[in-house]
């Protein structure tokens, strides 16, 4: 079971998605049933969570017209190492539930599919941002965005056609590694979605405690 586990006790689970499909509602209700269970959890949202991470989710999103993609790409990936390395490694080194509110796999969506960044380049900066961590679960909440966004930022400003690319992208990486990714309809009711999720999480939380 998963990548990493050779190097790391923890686990690392992935949330992935277009904006506003339920990632925050599904990640906080895992996080708190982990907790119920005494498995001791963590959440991080990309890019975010240090201090370079907060300067640069304001850049990329809010502050600055970014107009090469591939400058796009290397901002949120200095963002990811950031947090890897002084978050993320630590806490699987530690034992715990990592869980990360979008991951690699964002920009190979957004930066590649999206914007037309060659996916090889896409993986090798990855792969530099992460020194070659991958999750061990990716939970792809499949579905439009329920609400559009009151104040959107640069990157929901694009077209639809934009995100019907990122939705592909989502979809062939999907069908590339099923063994990591978890495909779920996110136009269910909420606690139905997190059903499935919790389902999922079973066996990992059965290894982590040792049974
Ligand atoms: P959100 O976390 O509020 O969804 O905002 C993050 C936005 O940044 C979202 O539109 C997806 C986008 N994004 C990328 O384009 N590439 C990335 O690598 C990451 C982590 C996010």
């Amino acid at each position: 079971m998963g990548s990493h586990l050779e190097r790391y006790p923890g686990v690392l689970v992935s949330f992935e998605g277009l904006e506003r499909v339920g990632k925050s509602t599904q990640i906080g209700f895992l996080a708190e049933w982990l907790k119920a269970r005494n498995v001791e959890t963590v959440v991080f949202r990309e890019p975010g969570h240090t201090d370079l991470g907060e300067v640069l989710r304001r850049t990329l999103l809010h502050d600055v017209e970014i107009k090469s993609p591939r400058a796009e790409l290397l901002l949120f990936a200095a963002a990811r190492a950031e947090l890897v390395a002084t978050r993320v490694v630590p806490d699987l080194q530690r034992g715990v539930v990592v869980i990360l509110d979008r991951f690699i796999d964002s920009s190979v969506a957004y930066q590649g599919y999206g914007s037309g960044v060659a996916l090889d380049v896409v993986d090798a900066i990855n792969d530099i941002a992460t020194n070659g961590i991958r999750p061990d679960i990716t939970f792809w909440l499949e579905g439009e965005s329920f609400v559009r966004a009151s104040m959107p930022d640069q990157i929901e400003l694009r077209d639809d056609a934009y995100f019907s690319r990122v939705r592909e992208g989502y979809r062939d990486m999907a069908a590339r590694e099923p063994s990591r990714w978890q495909v779920i309809e996110a136009n269910q009711a909420p606690l139905v979605v997190q059903h499935t999720i919790r389902e999922i999480m079973q066996p990992w939380i059965r290894r982590l405690q040792g049974g």
